[in-house]
């Protein structure tokens, strides 16, 4: 069965899904001013072939991630590696661009603290669709 999680992307506002049990994005040709790898089973020859940019956000294992950087050490793609920093500026910023409605949240699930390892058992199925979030308080 293709991608379920392609009208979602749709719906949250991109203009085109590729899934990825349909494509084999190491053979697609398509091009694009950056390439953000969100899950990390890119090739370094991928990002070349599809972008004129690109950054490393996600990571399937450490061994290929390093392996990317390593290769893009001999090139001269600017291809860069991120990652996220919780700091109150970057949150207000966020905050402010859900609030503006420029960035759209989905959030599949919310856990009270109680239930943190059933929150945990949930995410490491990597299944999960936007975010799951684990809330302190006990209110729910
Ligand atoms: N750099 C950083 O600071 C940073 C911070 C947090 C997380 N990360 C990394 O970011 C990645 C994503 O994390 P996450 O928390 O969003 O959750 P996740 O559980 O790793 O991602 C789940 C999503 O990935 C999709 N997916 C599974 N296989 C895929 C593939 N081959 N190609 C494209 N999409 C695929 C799933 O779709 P289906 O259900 O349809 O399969 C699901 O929507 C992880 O590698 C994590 O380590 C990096």
């Amino acid at each position: 069965m293709f991608n379920k999680n392609v009208d979602f992307v749709k719906s949250i506002g991109a203009d085109n899904a590729i899934a990825y049990d349909n494509v084999n994005i190491h053979e697609h040709n398509g091009n694009y001013d950056v390439i953000i790898d969100t899950h990390g089973n890119l090739k370094h020859a991928d990002y070349k072939r599809m972008g004129k940019r690109g950054v490393i956000v996600g990571f399937t294992s450490m061994s290929h991630m390093v392996s990317v950087l390593f290769k893009n050490a001999f090139s001269k793609f600017p291809l860069t590696q991120f990652t996220a920093e919780a700091n109150t500026q970057d949150l207000e910023i966020l905050a402010s661009l859900v609030k503006d409605g420029k960035i759209k949240v989905h959030i599949e699930k919310i856990y009270p603290y109680t239930q943190i390892p059933d929150a945990i058992t949930h995410i490491e199925k990597m299944r999960t669709r936007g975010k799951v979030v684990m809330v302190w308080n006990n209110t729910l």
